[in-house]
């Protein structure tokens, strides 16, 4: 990635939606972390709009109650005070025509502006017109949308070029804070910064793919937003399509956000489309009920939701990309609630010798697994022989050889940390393309649409396994596994 040196001029961070959880969880908190480690240029001010009135203290008490929940033993009173001095609070209507008249005095005078949209995807179109007709559409704006980008191609469509009538394309920031976790940059830097890989990473050297991403929390509170959405539309999408592109891109010729952009976009227009007819076989949908997770015993879907729904909450899905590289190679993509586990994971499974000298079943293919959550950590496994033992024979085992990532003490960083401080540095190399965002929807919007042709709801899976029936007998109707 190339680094940017930050902006010497006094930016602005507008966070829009500055009372809602993201912003008091993830992106205040992340901002503190920049302040705090002399990312923000000295007078760079934090602005935050929100529809309701919210006297001074009383938010710059919420925000500090947030600053000091998610960082922990890291939180610094010294530095928080520092931090606290950079907020405003602009009670602004972003979704009225002329709501944003008020914000106009508060980045009065800064360059580079960041506008942070977080609020749900419907209202972003009328946010940007407020941001137009209150003449903040300038060249030092820039404007940060988060996934779901719409809800479908057609709204997605409708939102990009809403943003296309305010800006350029080089000043919008499409963000998926998976882009922002190191250990996701990290999977660019083992591609193509070691030669090692290159020669093996296509269906010569690969048997197949798998990506992962397993919750334990359940929806709870989120349903009115995750109800209209389901998994598909909130993981895969986005997170598990970027993972997928990460994995399945060529090289690019730099580190470009352009360049970068243009091969994902490749990777994604040659996901071959899920016809009706396939959707049976290669995909399926579940719904958690009642169950134990971590010990502890948790509601359906259906009792959070307060009524029976369709929407899934597991999904398992083979893709397949039709190029050269990954011609014959499934990707077989999971995400899902309600997990035993909190597993965020790609497993790379190499193919198998073609002959073993070492008699039957000592053998297993080399995997490379690349963590991301809990841990974060890269290993990959080799056939070794055991020490000691036996004097006849050989006995080998499969042994990872680990690269992990954590150093002690070090504070794993909050994703956004990195996405805002890319977007004031003016690089998009971890932003998402609009031909990458329209084209994993058109992919996503097939699938939809084999599902509600078929109209089957979704299969009960017991909170706390590792999802229905069906996602074992789908891979293993291609003659794999899932690396559980
Ligand atoms: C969000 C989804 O984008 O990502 C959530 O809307 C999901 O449903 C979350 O829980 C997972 O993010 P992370 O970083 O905790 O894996």
């Amino acid at each position: 990635m190339a680094t940017n040196d930050m902006e010497t001029r006094r930016a602005a961070v507008v966070i829009l939606g500055a009372t809602g959880d993201l912003a008091l969880r993830m992106l205040l908190p992340s901002l503190y972390f920049l302040h705090c480690e002399g990312h923000l240029a000295p007078e760079s001010r934090i602005v935050c709009v929100a529809r309701s009135a919210q006297p001074g203290a009383t938010y710059q008490e919420r925000v500090k109650k947030a600053v000091q929940a998610r960082a922990g033993e890291h939180y610094d009173e010294g530095c928080y005070a520092g931090f606290a001095a950079r907020l405003s609070y602009v009670q602004a209507d972003a979704t009225k025509p002329g709501g944003l008249a008020p914000l106009c005095a508060a980045v009065e005078g800064c360059a580079p502006v960041l506008y942070y949209l977080s609020l749900s995807p419907t209202q972003f179109v009328a946010t940007f017109q407020a941001l137009k007709d209150a003449g903040l559409g300038t060249a030092d704006a820039r404007i940060a949308i988060e996934k779901p980008l719409g809800r479908d191609l057609a709204s997605c469509k409708i939102i990009n070029e809403a943003v296309a009538a305010v800006v350029r394309e080089e000043q919008v920031f499409r963000v998926d804070h998976y882009l922002g976790k190191d250990t996701v940059q990290n999977l660019i830097a083992l591609r193509f910064g070691n030669a090692l890989f290159e020669p093996l990473w296509n269906n010569r050297g690969i048997d197949h793919v798998q990506i992962t991403v397993a919750e334990t929390e359940g929806v709870g509170e989120r349903w009115p937003y995750y109800d209209e959405y389901g998994a598909l539309k909130d993981m895969v999408q986005n997170h598990v399509l970027q993972l997928l592109c990460l994995v399945a891109m060529e090289p690019p010729s730099d580190l470009d956000a352009a360049a970068v952009g243009a091969e994902k976009a490749k990777v994604l227009r040659a996901l071959r489309p899920i016809t009706q007819a396939e959707a049976g076989r290669v995909t399926v949908r579940g719904q958690y009920t009642g169950g134990v997770v971590g010990g502890a015993a948790v509601p359906s879907y259906v009792e959070e939701r307060g009524a029976p729904t369709g929407t899934e909450t597991f999904v398992a899905v083979r893709a397949d990309i039709d190029n050269w590289r990954w011609s014959g190679v499934p990707f077989f993509l999971r995400t899902a609630k309600r997990m035993p586990t909190r597993r965020t994971e790609i497993a790379i499974q190499f193919k198998q010798v073609p002959h073993s000298i070492f008699g039957p079943n000592q053998l297993l293919p080399n995997r490379l697994l690349i963590r991301l959550q809990p841990e974060e950590d890269i290993s990959l496994t080799l056939m070794n022989k055991t020490q000691g033992g036996k004097l006849d024979g050989m006995t080998l085992r499969a042994m990872p050889l680990s690269l992990s990532l954590a150093e002690p003490n070090m504070r794993r960083r909050i994703a956004y940390e990195r996405l805002f401080h890319d977007a004031l540095g003016g690089n998009r190399t971890l932003s998402v393309g609009r031909e990458e965002a329209e084209r994993a929807w058109a992919w996503v919007d097939r699938i939809s649409a084999a599902w509600r042709e078929a109209g089957e709801p979704p299969k009960p899976y017991a909170a706390g396994s590792w999802g229905p029936a069906g996602a074992f007998a789908l891979i293993e109707r291609f003659g794999r596994a899932w690396n559980d």
